[in-house]
């Protein structure tokens, strides 16, 4: 297992479907304040995170978010699923405005896996959903030749690493 060691001025896509554990991940991860999620902007402008009739505005306001951090090199992690098509190509596009690294998390879940844990907590996502997400995952080599610098798998991640190594100086390694 290996610590998810980011550039400070990083952009971080976590990728993966509903269910996956992007959310549990971040948490994990990341504080509060860097980590700009979907459902949380579909709170922000809706009053209720499953709002789908919310979504584009949400995503104005995640990118709004996204692009002031960036901006300003804070490390921004985008919890959201990025697999629809315009997501992760928009992400790259304003990191490269920025001039800041990007990293890619791909949560390599099984579809089984992802099911089970989407039925078990309280908000279910509908299986058809989760599925027609899940036919969207890219691979590793895929998401290298869109343009990230840096893919890690989920699966790979230590569950829990020390806040203070989780980042390293801006300019230093990825
Ligand atoms: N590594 C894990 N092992 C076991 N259960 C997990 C793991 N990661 C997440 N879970 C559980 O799976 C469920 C879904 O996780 P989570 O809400 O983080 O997914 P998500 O990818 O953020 O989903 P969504 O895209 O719908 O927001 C939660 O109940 C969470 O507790
Ligand atoms: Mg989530």
């Amino acid at each position: 297992m290996n610590p998810l060691t980011l550039p400070a001025d990083a952009l971080c896509a976590l990728v993966g479907p509903p269910g996956s554990g992007k959310s549990t991940f971040a948490r994990t991860h990341f504080k509060p304040t860097e980590i700009v999620s979907s459902d949380f902007c579909r709170a922000l402008v809706a009053d209720d995170e499953n709002d789908q009739s919310a979504t584009g505005d949400a995503f104005e306001v995640l990118h709004l978010i996204v692009d002031k951090r960036l901006a300003r090199g804070r490390l921004t992690v985008i919890d959201a699923s990025n697999l629809r098509s315009p997501d992760r190509p928009w992400l790259l596009i304003r990191a490269r405005r920025w001039q800041r690294p990007t990293t890619a998390v791909l949560f390599d879940v099984p579809l089984a896996t992802v099911q089970a844990q989407n039925t078990s907590r309280t908000r279910v996502v509908p299986e058809h959903v989760v599925r027609e997400f899940y036919d969207l995952l890219p691979t590793v080599d895929q998401l290298h030749e869109e343009g990230w610098d840096t893919v890690h798998l989920a699966s790979t991640m230590t569950p829990a690493p020390a806040r203070g190594l989780r980042t390293a100086p801006k300019g230093g390694t990825r």
